[in-house]
């Protein structure tokens, strides 16, 4: 079988549109925040990808590891004939799911769903070589947006990895988990990957590390701004903070002003003041205990099955299903 054509649920006009509008928004507030989608332009994604190899930052290999683990499990539980992975960037993952379901003679389709074409193209042309039996569909669309354009599909596993979930607020969230459970019928089943509360130190240093890695993949939404709506961001006078929320339970990544000054983004016909040390929030990623997903889930109509962490309990995979 083969790739059929892509589904596009956005056009990239309407992602700079998006972009502009979010720019115009967060930039206007007290205080300063820029959401976290628009860090993954292709520097963005390579460096997100040198993160997860970073020493400090434990949650891709941690998840990785339960995965190994996990996933012929996963497989017999769920009998998935359709694999949906939202956020497919993530393939090395994704490839020990579609093996396992493989494996266990269930898998008739994989469905990558995200928001760049580019990506979707890449990934799908390798599983698809990989399972030559497999169906692979992609869709182009925005996870808080589009979960609903997904193609009908028997026997769904919809996977959502990497902990991703943890940049969404908690009001998005729960709206997230509302569109999860809408495209769920009986015996379809959701895998969800959850970075866990820890030591903040820990934490801190898993967005702070040693190289300035994280900091670069931060300072990195300015280059994007400029990019794509003619701005003129000086990274270099920008500091990256990573911040551990104890009372919200997340990690917040801020870009801090390190003088006064004045950035003018052409395209938006905008000049936006910054103060000496004034800090706008670029991300949060946010941290789960068993207790408080469980709750969520519920919340969203969906049933907590399984918990499975990594041995020293960093990081959990969870499986649920519609209630
Ligand atoms: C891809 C959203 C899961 O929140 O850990 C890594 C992004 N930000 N380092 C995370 C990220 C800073 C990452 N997610």
């Amino acid at each position: 079988m083969s790739v059929s054509e892509i589904a596009v649920h956005l056009d990239p006009g309407g992602l700079v549109h998006q972009l502009a509008g979010d720019v115009r928004t967060g930039l206007g507030s007290t205080p300063k925040v820029l959401p976290p989608k628009y860090f993954y332009d292709a520097r963005g994604s390579e460096l997100f990808d040198e993160i997860t190899r970073l020493e400090e930052y434990y949650p891709t290999r941690a998840e990785s590891q339960i995965l190994h683990h996990r996933a012929a499990q996963v497989a017999s539980l769920t009998g998935a004939r359709t694999l949906v992975e939202i956020g497919s960037g993530t393939s090395e993952k994704t490839r020990l799911l579609l093996r396992a379901l493989s494996a266990a003679g269930t898998l008739q389709q994989f469905i990558p769903f995200d928001v760049d074409p580019v990506v979707l193209q890449g990934a799908s042309a390798a599983v698809a070589a990989e399972f030559p039996g497999v169906k692979v569909s992609p869709v182009v669309g925005d996870f808080e947006r589009h979960l609903d354009k997904l193609p009908a599909s028997p026997r769904r596993l919809m996977a959502f990895l990497g902990s991703t979930i943890g940049n969404l607020a908690p009001r998005q969230r729960a709206e997230f988990l509302t569109d999860v459970r809408r495209g769920l019928v009986t015996g379809d089943a959701f895998l969800l990957g959850l970075d866990l509360v820890k030591s903040p130190e820990r934490l801190v240093a898993a967005y702070d590390d040693s190289r300035g890695v994280t900091a670069e993949f931060n300072k990195n939404v300015l280059a994007v701004i400029n990019r794509q709506l003619d701005a003129d961001f000086n990274l270099a006078a920008f500091e990256h903070v990573a911040r551990w929320d104890r009372e919200q339970e997340w990690i917040e990544m801020r870009l801090r002003s390190v003088r006064d000054q004045t950035v003018r983004i052409s395209a938006l016909d905008l000049d936006v003041a910054f103060g000496a040390g004034e800090e706008m929030r670029t991300e949060i990623s946010a941290k789960f205990s068993h207790a408080r997903i469980s709750e969520e889930l519920a919340a969203a109509g969906l049933r907590l099955t399984h918990w499975w962490t990594d041995p020293v309990g960093d990081f959990a995979l969870t499986l649920s299903e519609p209630a």
